[in-house]
């Protein structure tokens, strides 16, 4: 397996990917159409990696032009991150994002059939959980109820990829479920750039370390948690991106269907996490306690054991590496990707 379709490698996790795996021996062929994201990390890509890489500006649910891709190029796997992934826009703009997430991969698959390439990562997300009935969460856990269309739209991909693989057991399809992504690549070229007022926790944090805005709001104090604010699964971006270079491996050995949490197995607490930013890098946050946000749960953490087991995979980086090179990330680019 030498050469992968990376869909939406412009965005953020897959910025990252893209280096992991020039570092690990593969070639990329990206297609991205730039809607949340700049070609800019993909010249920052190369400049990490001394690679070039093949680059087309297309819409996924294109499928001429996917089509025309995959003719030029022989590609072994794909990696699926293109998606639009804002939760409260997709509330805002559900067909949008149904038509958006489901159509482009409907039309992936068929195209990666058609030039018979039956190798898929899917980027899906903690968010198929729902409101986790185990905690820490095991892929045994059952799905949840999403509370918005974002989520409703990965927990039905996964469907779908299932009954492909079913199906036609030729297909080795591998669901990676992202608990919450936050760092960026230690040399500050790439990283998390949002468009407009950040939903997540950690760019808003470097967003009002920076100077951008004035205080971060903190959703809900009173939640069952020790301190009161939510807690999470935080995962250095790096070690994601190398949990995709480890699941290329399981695909190589034909591993049919397989899911895998993608988590630390470590729960913080905004609280905690706000502490931890302001003493790694010696920065107040200014902050004040909000209400909760809709849809939010208390706690979300992973037992990551399985990818441990059978990818050889576990995440690297601590809580201070990541809040550093967050930080690190936004300081150096406070305008985020400004040049074309
Ligand atoms: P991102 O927005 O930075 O990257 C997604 C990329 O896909 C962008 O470059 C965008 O331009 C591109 N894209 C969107 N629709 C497209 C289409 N129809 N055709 C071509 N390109 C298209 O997001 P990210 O954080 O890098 O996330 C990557 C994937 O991981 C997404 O599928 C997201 O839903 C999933 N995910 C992200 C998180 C997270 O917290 N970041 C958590 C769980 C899952
Ligand atoms: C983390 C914690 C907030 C912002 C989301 C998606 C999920 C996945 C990852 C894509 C929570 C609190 C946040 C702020 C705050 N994405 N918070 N003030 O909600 O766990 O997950 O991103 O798949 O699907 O739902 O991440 O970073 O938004 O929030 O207090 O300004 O920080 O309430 O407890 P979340 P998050």
């Amino acid at each position: 397996m030498k050469t992968i379709l990376v869909t939406g490698g412009a965005g953020y996790i897959g910025s990252h990917t893209l280096v992991e795996l020039y570092n690990s021996g593969y070639n990329a062929v990206v297609v991205d159409n730039l809607v949340n994201s700049n070609k800019e990390s993909l010249h920052r890509v190369e400049q990490i990696t001394g690679a070039k890489i093949p680059f087309y500006e297309i819409d996924v649910r294109d499928s001429k032009a996917l089509c025309d891709v995959l003719d030029k190029h022989q590609i072994d796997a794909c990696i699926h991150f293109a998606g639009l992934k804002a939760v409260g826009e997709s509330v805002e703009m559900p067909l949008e994002y149904y038509q958006n997430n489901m159509v482009s991969t409907f039309t992936l698959i068929e195209q990666l059939m058609n030039h018979n390439c039956k190798n898929i990562i899917f980027s899906s997300s903690a968010t198929v959980y729902g409101n986790p009935e185990i905690i820490p969460i095991t892929e045994e856990c059952p799905k949840g109820k999403c509370t918005n269309p974002y989520g409703q739209t990965k927990s039905m991909l996964e469907e779908v990829l299932m009954d492909v693989q079913k199906a036609d057991t030729a297909w080795n399809v591998v669901l990676l479920r992202y608990f919450n992504p936050i760092g960026a690549h230690p040399s500050g070229l790439i990283g998390e750039n949002p468009n407009g007022i950040p939903n997540n926790l950690m760019p808003y944090i470097t967003q009002v370390a920076v100077g951008k805005r004035p205080e971060l709001g903190v959703f809900g104090n009173d939640y069952p948690t020790p301190d009161g604010t939510g807690v999470r699964d935080y995962i250095h971006v790096v070690d994601l991106a190398r949990g995709h270079v480890a699941a290329l491996k399981a695909l190589s050995r034909n591993c049919g269907l397989s899911i895998y949490n993608m988590g630390t197995g470590n729960g913080y607490s905004v609280l905690q996490m706000i502490d931890a930013f302001t003493r790694v890098n010696g920065i107040l946050v200014p902050y004040s306690i909000k209400p909760r946000r809709a849809g939010d749960i208390a706690t979300c953490y992973c037992n990551p054991a399985k990818a441990k087991a059978e990818l050889g995979w576990e995440a690297e980086y601590g809580i201070e590496e990541m809040v550093r090179d967050s930080w690190n990330w936004q300081r150096s680019n406070p305008e985020g990707y400004t040049t074309e």
